[in-house]
């Protein structure tokens, strides 16, 4: 009916469109704005213009109650929002760490200039702290005398692969409000979620923009810390993958994110630590964070250890060999190639003169396009033909589920390296490979494979 909230999302692109999907499922009527007409057109025939599972059946259902459209006319979202969310891109800008807010500031100069009455902008993409207050002044600045229009800050912690589940279940909502007013009407569009006590935490905005940030760099630190372990424990002969296990069990601790391997990579924690450094070094508490830096190289240096240990394995040098690169994506369940630690590998080992050979399920697309030089198959098996070395890049079942005999059946010489730590390194040596996996000793220096108990 005519009471439902008028809510517009401007930006279709990962977080936008599902987003958009979400509210709309939640009851809502929903206009998805994105410059891009062909992303538009797209949604608008309910095609996801990304891989993400559950996504395209969550656009069909909402589409199906006549709820949601997308659209390219600011015009048209200004008008018709009574909520406005930014869900645009914030990239890492090409020459510096600093994150690039040319897309936030046009979102909002696009949608505040043609804004009539009361409207609420509320931002969802990861900005520097004290980006927000700079959008409402802009808003002031390029809106009509009729407009009142506040801004608010609500950021987004979804995963991709499980966007839809981390949108209508988060862990906590996080809202960032200048007024009682902009509360209460976050509060109401938020209610369906907020009812099922997912626990909210009201802030002044500053404190929500830098939510986000502290939290991605707090993963991406317990990731580089295991990841620093393995390259201590590799210097020893001690197992990580067990370390990990015993740590994880400290409840203090905990086991997740500590999955020691080639390192974390994506659209968001790698530009995240760095946007978060430019930030603060202009702040003036650039010593506060400056151990993300350390963060961020040993998290590259996994990608070289990776590397070296691939060497190894075909006799010290990568020229003319033959690499299986098994994953391109960041991380398995996703088509997303953005600083994916698989592809660096992959690029490195071409630049030491490898003929390199990717196979991902979902991402081949996306990586030809950033990659075009390295070489690309349809399959697994057509990956590992006449391989020199296997490389497991990015843990995706298909390549834990596969056995050492049927790749060795496809053409692969029997040498593995695990950058993963997925695979039963046992039941690869048992069938006669080579074997290295990051952080761990050499099979045949250990005399009984530590065991890692299932958890
Ligand atoms: C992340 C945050 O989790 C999310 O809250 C935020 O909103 C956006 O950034 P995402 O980029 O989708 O989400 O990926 P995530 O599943 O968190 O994984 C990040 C990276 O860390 C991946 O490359 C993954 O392979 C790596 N990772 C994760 C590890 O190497 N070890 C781990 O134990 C966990």
């Amino acid at each position: 009916g005519a009471e439902r909230t008028r809510i517009t999302v401007v930006g279709t692109g990962y977080l936008g469109a599902t987003h958009a999907i979400c509210m709309a499922i939640l009851g809502y009527d929903v206009l998805g704005v994105d410059v891009d007409p062909g992303k538009v057109d797209r949604l608008a025939h309910g095609d996801v213009p990304f891989f993400e599972p559950g996504l395209p059946e969550k656009l069909a259902e909402a589409q199906a109650t006549g709820r949601i459209r997308f659209t390219t006319d600011f015009d048209e979202a200004a008008d018709f929002g009574e909520v406005h969310f930014i869900c645009v891109g914030t990239p890492q800008k090409p020459d510096s760490y600093a994150a690039d807010l040319r897309y936030v500031q046009s979102a909002v100069r696009e949608l505040a200039s043609r804004i009539h009455g009361d409207a609420l902008i509320v931002g969802k993409s990861t900005v520097p702290v004290g980006t927000a207050a700079d959008l409402a002044e802009l808003a002031d600045e390029v809106s009509p005398e009729d407009a009142r229009i506040e801004v608010a800050w609500n950021p987004e912690f979804l995963r991709e692969g499980f966007a839809v589940d981390d949108t209508l279940h988060p862990d906590r909502l996080v809202f960032g409000v200048a007024s009682e007013r902009a509360e209460a009407t976050l509060r109401d569009v938020f209610s369906p979620i907020v009812d099922e006590g997912v626990p909210v935490l009201v802030t002044d905005i500053p404190t929500a923009e830098l939510v986000k940030v502290a939290a991605n760099s707090f993963l991406a630190t317990k990731i580089s810390y295991i990841n620093a372990m393995a390259e201590v424990c590799e210097a020893t002969g001690a197992d990580v993958d067990s370390l990990s296990a015993a740590l994880g069990l400290d409840d203090r601790i905990g086991s997740r994110f500590l999955k020691p391997g080639l390192g974390f990579g994506g659209g968001c924690l790698p530009k995240d630590i760095r946007a978060f450094r430019a930030r603060a070094e202009e702040l003036g508490v650039g010593d506060a964070v400056a151990f993300l830096a350390e963060v961020d190289a040993i998290n590259i240096r996994r990608r070289t250890r990776t590397v070296d240990l691939i060497r190894e394995l075909v006799g010290g040098d990568l020229s003319g060999k033959r690499v299986a690169a098994l994953g391109a994506a960041f991380k398995p369940n996703s088509d997303d190639v953005r600083d994916a630690p698989a592809l660096d590998v992959a690029r490195l080992l071409y630049l030491e003169g490898a003929h390199v050979t990717v196979y991902d399920p979902e991402a081949n697309a996306n990586a030809h396009r950033a990659y075009p030089d390295l070489d690309y198959a349809e399959s697994l098996d057509g990956a590992v033909v006449d391989a020199d070395v296997v490389a497991l890049l990015t843990e995706w079942s298909e390549f834990r589920e596969a056995s050492p005999e049927a790749l060795e059946q496809a053409g692969a010489h029997p040498r593995m390296v695990d950058a993963r730590d997925v695979l039963d390194q046992e039941a690869y040596v048992a069938a006669g490979w080579e074997f290295r996996a990051l952080g761990r000793p050499a099979p045949q220096s250990v005399g009984v494979a530590a065991r890692v108990p299932a958890h």
